[in-house]
């Protein structure tokens, strides 16, 4: 869906934008969700220009189990290391479906008092949309399919690919996926 050379010229022109969105002389706080958001973090950081005082940190929340279907349930398994309370945080996500994981977060992380909340998301599969969330930045909207690689897995397959694929999947079926 998305090869190597289009992801990474998207991410610098969102990392060029994110900096010039900043207030020099602040932190930014980039905060990773584990693990889809792995690669695009790192990627995404290290386009940001040096003078720029960037910190990385990582959470990990619950969303999918090993299926491709939603399972509602959302929680922190991993928490960040710091206080953010009068921070700029970013968040920054491989993908935003329901909004369910990002809406959730994103009131977990109002309630520490930032002085400013933003969101990053590599893809956007907008019409699946149920929570109103606000996404900052965008790399791309895609349409309803399930997506793999740069991150992003399916029953943990396939984060490690360079590019984005669209997985084929048998209906009622969760094991008879492939790569389309
Ligand atoms: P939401 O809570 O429905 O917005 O789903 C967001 C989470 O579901 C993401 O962090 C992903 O882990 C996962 N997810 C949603 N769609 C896909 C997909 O197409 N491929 C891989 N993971 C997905
Ligand atoms: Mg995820």
């Amino acid at each position: 869906m998305i090869s190597e050379q289009e992801a990474d010229k998207r991410i610098r022109a969102l990392a060029e934008q994110i900096a010039s969105d900043t207030e020099p002389g602040n932190d930014l706080l980039v905060v990773g969700i584990l693990n889809g958001a792995v690669f695009f973090l790192s990627d995404l950081v290290r386009r940001m220009p040096p003078e720029l005082d960037v910190r990385i940190d990582f959470m990990a929340i619950s969303s999918y189990g090993n299926s491709t279907k939603s399972s509602g349930v959302v929680r922190i398994i991993k928490d960040i290391c710091c206080d953010i309370e009068g921070k700029d945080v970013l968040i920054v996500e491989d993908i935003i479906d329901t909004g369910l994981t990002l809406s959730y977060l994103m009131d977990a992380m109002k309630a520490r008092r930032p002085a400013r909340l933003r969101t990053c998301v590599l893809l956007d599969k907008h019409e699946r949309r149920t929570e109103a969330v606000k996404v900052d930045y965008c790399g791309f909207q895609i349409p309803d399919a399930f997506v793999v690689g740069y991150g992003l897995d399916c029953g943990g397959k396939w984060r490690h690919l360079s590019a984005i694929h669209v997985v084929s999947q048998a209906e009622g079926a969760d094991n008879a996926v492939d790569l389309l």
